[in-house]
Formats: structure tokens, sequence, C-alpha cells
């Protein structure tokens, strides 16, 4: 018998793409529930050659179920998933409510699948930011042969990071340019069509973003606490796939040639790195793929141990759904937990 799995917010991006990525996968799961508020009560979702029928989130019992995904917003989680936990289902959250818990791992398992031990503590795993998640499966291999001391990062994040109406925003934007409309910015705080957006989230105190703070605090948390990170987050008309510049200062020597080698062989890393026009990865094309891509590796000349390089990644899949169906993997696959309906 296998588990049984409910996919909360399972009518958003995350959500909907977390079906696929279940189906896709093979996931050894019965029973696959969507859930979304009472808005979408009845509406129908895909979950490989299946349609499913969206329940209502509020009045679901989970005492029968095993997995929960959880990508409904922040608040939603903040309420539910302790919920869900004390109800014996994992919850796997996409939020940022709960990455900061010292009781709650924060996983990416290419990264540190092994920090998940714990996780009965709330019965709650974080998913981390969708620019982070990308940003230290491609560091990892490097630390661990070079020792990171301080990463300076500018992201170029792609609309779908902040939902699907922030999506339907860009191409109504786009649109009524192309007819002459007038312009409404409702979701962004300024026109995104044909423009860029120094801000993501909130302003902190410091002048930073909330999510500046938050790939400081992951990558921390995730890699390693000495790691001294700071960055400059960017919104930019691209549908989908998140982009960062990525300069990194190290302990000891490490060329490019060695760099392109090592990620050649680390898990979740694919690196294309031709010297010619077009011999790198733009979001365009790593939309709908697993991989975190490197490109642009090269030697920097202004400090004693650098490089800088160009990581892209589909922020729904490896930023998001992905990394949250790899994590309810290794539950499955370390034996962290058995399906109650076989227990019963
Ligand atoms: N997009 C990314 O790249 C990304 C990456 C990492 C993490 N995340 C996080 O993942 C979460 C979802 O993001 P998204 O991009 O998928 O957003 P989205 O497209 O706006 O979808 C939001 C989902 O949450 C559901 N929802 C909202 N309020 C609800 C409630 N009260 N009860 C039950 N369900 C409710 C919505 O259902 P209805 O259709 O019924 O409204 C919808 O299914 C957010 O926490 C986000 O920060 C997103």
């Amino acid at each position: 018998m296998g588990y049984k799995v409910a996919v909360a917010g399972a009518t958003g991006n995350v959500g909907r793409e977390m079906l696929n990525i279940l189906a896709e996968r093979g996931f050894p799961a019965d029973e696959v529930v969507a859930l979304a508020s009472r808005r979408s009560q009845g509406t129908e979702v895909s979950y490989g050659e299946q349609t499913l029928k969206v329940k209502v989130l509020d009045s679901y019992d989970f005492s029968d179920t095993d997995i929960c995904l959880m990508s409904a917003g922040g608040s939603v989680s903040k309420e539910w998933s302790p919920k869900i936990g004390k109800q014996g289902c994992v919850v796997i959250d996409n939020s940022s409510a709960w990455r900061y818990d010292a009781d709650v791992p924060l996983i990416v398992p290419e990264v540190n699948a092994d920090a998940i031990v714990g996780f009965a503590k709330k019965n709650i795993i974080a998913n981390p930011n969708c620019s982070t998640a990308q940003l230290v499966v491609a560091l990892k291999p490097l630390h661990d042969r070079a020792k990171i001391r301080r990463v300076v990062v500018s992201t170029y994040q792609s609309v779908s990071g902040a939902g699907k109406e922030a999506m339907d925003e860009l191409f109504t934007q786009t649109r009524a340019i192309f007819v002459s409309d007038p312009v409404e910015a409702k979701k962004f705080p300024k026109r995104i069509a044909f423009n860029v957006i120094p801000h993501i989230d909130v302003f902190l105190d410091d002048g930073f973003t909330k999510e500046e703070w938050k790939m400081v605090a992951e990558t921390k948390k995730i890699l390693d606490p000495k790691i001294k990170l700071v960055a400059t987050c960017v919104r930019v008309p691209v549908f989908i796939s998140h982009s960062e510049a990525v300069n990194i200062e190290f302990e000891s020597e490490l060329t490019a040639d060695e760099a392109r080698e090592i990620l050649r062989e680390a898990p979740g890393c694919l690196v294309v790195d031709k010297r010619e026009p077009g011999g790198y990865v733009t979001p365009h094309e790593a939309a709908g793929e697993d991989a975190t891509y490197i490109s642009r590796i090269r030697e920097d000349p202004t400090v004693e141990y650098g490089l800088v390089m160009w990581v892209v990644s589909d922020n729904l899949r490896k930023g998001a759904a992905l990394n949250a169906v790899q994590i309810a993997e290794v539950l499955v696959n370390r034996k962290l937990i058995q399906p109650k309906r076989q227990a019963a």
C-alpha cells in the first residue's frame, strides 16, 4: 500500500507543478488529494492522466493522510501546518512561515538531506525560497572543495515567483502597451512589462528587502552559518525561471576549470559553458526543466581566490515544487514515515 498525499494550494502555480512532478516521478502515492480555498471548490486540476476535483482545505480531515505538500501562502501555513502536523501528517511547506524555526528542518536534498532528522518535533519541513534553492545547489560542491568565505549575488527573478496573479499582470501590461491601453500596476509596485524592479517583498530597517534577507538567512541555515552573503533581488519581465549572477570568494584556490569539472559531477547541476554566442543557459530554456544550470564560469581577477558564474533554474520546479517532492522522497526512501493505512 502506498502513501496518501494532499497538495494544499493545488490550483496555484506551485501546486499545479507539484501535481505534475508527483506524477512524472512516479511518487509512490495510492491517492492524491487536491486542496485549495473555498473559491476553488469543485474546480478540476490534472494529476498525470487523472483529473482531481478540488476540495476545501478548511474542512479536510488529515487523519489518514501521510504527507501534505503545502503551497497556499504564509498565513494559511501558519494557521494550518501545526494542526495538520498534530494529526500525524508531515507538512512540507513552501512558504517562509517556518523556515527559520529551530525545530523545523530547512531542506534542499542535494545539499543537506541529513538535516531532515528531527522533523517529527513539529511534523513540518520547510522548503527554501526559490532563489536560495538554486543558489545552494550550485554553491555546495564548490564549498566542499575550497570553503566559501563570501558571496555577492544579484538575482533576475521571474514573475511566476509572485504567484499566478503576477503572471497575469505581466501578460496584461504587455498587451496593454501594444494596443496603447492604460497600464495598471496592482501586484507589483511599478510597471513590470518592459521594465525591471529592484524590490521583492517588504523593506527592512537596514534598507535590504526581506527577499534579500531570506537569501542570507537560508544559505546560512542550509549550507554553512560562516558564509557571508549579500544579495540584490530584482524582478524581471520573464514568466518562468530565476537567473543569478554570483560572485564567490574562497579560502583557497579554485580555478574555473576545476569548478566546471566539480559542477559537472554535482547532483542537480548541469554545466553549459561554451565561450561563444549562445553557449550559456537563459531562463527561457530552463523553464520546465529540473536542473540548476551553471554557465559563464570565470575567475574573478579582483580578489585572491574568486569565481563568477551565472546560475539559472525553473523557480516553480527546483525553487519550489520539485524540491518539495524530493523532500517527500527522502522521507519515503529513508523509511522515515510509513503509510498510515498500511499501519492501520
Ligand atoms: N512561485 C514560486 O516560485 C515560489 C517559490 C517558492 C515558494 N513559493 C511559495 O509557495 C506558495 C504558493 O505560491 P504560488 O506561486 O503557487 O501562488 P499562487 O499561484 O497565487 O497560488 C496560491 C494557492 O494557494 C491557495 N490558497 C490561497 N488562500 C487559501 C486558503 N485560505 N486556503 C486554502 N488555499 C488557499 C490558492 O487557492 P485558490 O485558487 O482557491 O485561491 C492557490 O491554490 C507561497 O507561499 C509562495 O511564497 C512560491
